[in-house]
């Protein structure tokens, strides 16, 4: 039987030697993962429940143990419990109380497990309620952006590509463009639980165990949906932790995206958007300063969280099988790349808050860098019977036409047009009207008025 007196490594019969008390300050996790403690706990109940149920342990020892841990779990919530850094982690601190409180049968508690499928139980448990949280922090940034876009159809401003003026379209249509990205992402994060369901409990130290365990029955009763297909495979898998990273990260770069963007239009050289004061810090010199601070945070933590994907991309790279202590490092990585993009979620639905087109200058922008050629491009083919190529090179001309008098092609008049093509009728000045170019792009996905406004109902009977 597993002794534990004298708060004793529970291996020190077998190891003659304190650890080195240098490696065990820095070996162990338990700074980090006592905040798996109630996964710890509901594991550990269940696991006592099946082990009576198949006959291995009695009822009386079940009970005892099952007491022993609701009351380390009621310890722990209520800032009552004992750490000690000696015991490495939170699973053998636990297991230590237990043998305070109920003496020796607490050895039963770790028949037929080990702290190799225990962790890994404990993780997806804890990630499958954080990556649940995460969804629903993008369903409120979602709503945010809608509400933004609703506001904001009839809002014209340049489209760019090079972030060089492209063609005209609505702000809500380039908001919602965001809301498709996010809506990706939740589908990402919707996809790890996949992975996140299958019970690694039983799996053992690696070969699965010679107990007649029922592995159904804790999966069940963990809220898995099937137990996982491979002992070894179980331990070493750490497949889920980059699923969910990699959806951290792809979140994050859009995140850092839209924030990019905004810092970009909130520039003295752009000025198209502003930000409340609730969202700018100042500078400790210039007195005069607005800094759009929050959107460059957010900016920069994708680069950490991008970071927190290859740290655990690179401790998996040439791992054998099975654990290894490399794979300790997982739940920091997790819990700190679920804090920052937690954090950021919520910071940019606040930013998006407490931003404030100007439309004014959205408007006089798109009426630069010729906008309205593509339209023009569009008319000639329709009405003058030519290829686009050959629209698109007559096209050309009127915008060097209109350069050399220092003009935009839709400041030119009928008679200058006509200079260029004599066919040309009045007709042709609907083009350049950015309401009906933008009104035109009514193909599927385009940001014609019409579209966004459905799109805008199905979002919004989509969020509810
Ligand atoms: N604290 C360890 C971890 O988080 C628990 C697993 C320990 N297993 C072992 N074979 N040493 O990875």
């Amino acid at each position: 039987m597993v002794k534990n007196k004298n708060n004793k490594a529970i291996w020190n019969t077998r190891i003659k030697k304190r650890t080195s008390s240098f490696f065990a300050k820095i070996g162990g996790s338990l700074e980090i993962d006592k905040k798996l403690y109630k996964e710890d706990i509901m594991g550990s109940i269940v696991h006592t429940e099946m082990l009576f149920k198949q006959k291995i342990i009695s009822f009386k020892i079940k009970n005892k143990i099952i007491y022993g841990l609701k009351k380390i779990e009621n310890e722990i919530s209520k800032n009552k419990f004992n750490f000690d850094r000696t015991f490495e982690d939170i699973h053998m601190n636990i297991e230590k109380r237990l043998f305070e409180i109920i003496g020796e049968e607490a050895g039963y508690v770790h028949t037929a497990r080990s702290r190799n499928d225990q962790v890994i139980t404990d993780l997806k448990i804890w990630m499958k309620s954080a990556t649940k949280e995460i969804n629903k922090n993008i369903d409120k940034l979602l709503k945010t952006i809608l509400k933004n876009a609703e506001k904001n159809i009839y809002t014209i401003m340049p489209g760019f590509t090079h972030l060089k003026n492209a063609q005209a379209l609505s702000f809500a249509h380039y908001l919602m463009a965001y809301i498709e990205m996010f809506i990706r992402d939740k589908k990402r994060f919707q996809n790890c639980l996949e992975s996140l369901n299958e019970n690694p409990l039983g799996v053992s130290a690696l070969t699965g165990t010679s107990f007649n365990i029922d592995r159904n029955y804790t999966t069940r009763k963990l809220g898995f949906k099937k137990p996982t297909n491979n002992s070894i495979d179980t331990v070493s898998d750490r497949d889920f932790v980059l699923d969910y990273l990699y959806s951290c990260s792809v979140c994050a770069m859009h995140i850092s995206r839209i924030s990019e963007e905004l810092i970009i239009w909130n520039s003295d050289a752009f000025s198209l958007i502003k930000l409340s004061d609730k969202v700018v810090t100042g500078s400790s010199i210039m007195p005069q300063k607005k800094n759009p601070d929050p959107l460059e945070y957010l900016r920069g933590k994708s680069g950490t969280i991008f970071g927190n994907l290859f740290s655990m991309l690179t401790i998996l790279k040439g791992l054998p099988l099975s654990y290894f202590k490399d794979l300790q490092d997982d739940k920091e990585i997790i819990f700190k790349t679920n804090e920052i993009l937690t954090s950021c979620l919520k910071i940019l639905d606040e930013v998006l808050n407490n931003i404030y087109p100007d439309k004014k200058k959205m408007f006089e922008l798109t009426n630069k860098g010729h906008v309205t050629a593509t339209d023009l491009a569009d008319y000639l083919v329709k009405n003058k019977s030519i290829s686009f190529r050959a629209a698109y090179q007559k096209t050309a001309e009127i915008v060097n036409f209109a350069e050399k008098k220092k003009k935009q092609i839709h400041e030119l008049d009928l008679k200058e047009l006509k200079k260029i093509d004599p066919h040309f009728n009045e007709d042709v000045l609907k083009v350049f009207n950015l309401k009906n170019s933008i009104n035109s792009k009514k193909s599927y996905g385009g940001t014609s008025f019409d579209n966004i406004k459905k799109m805008i109902i199905k979002y919004k009977k989509l969020l509810k």
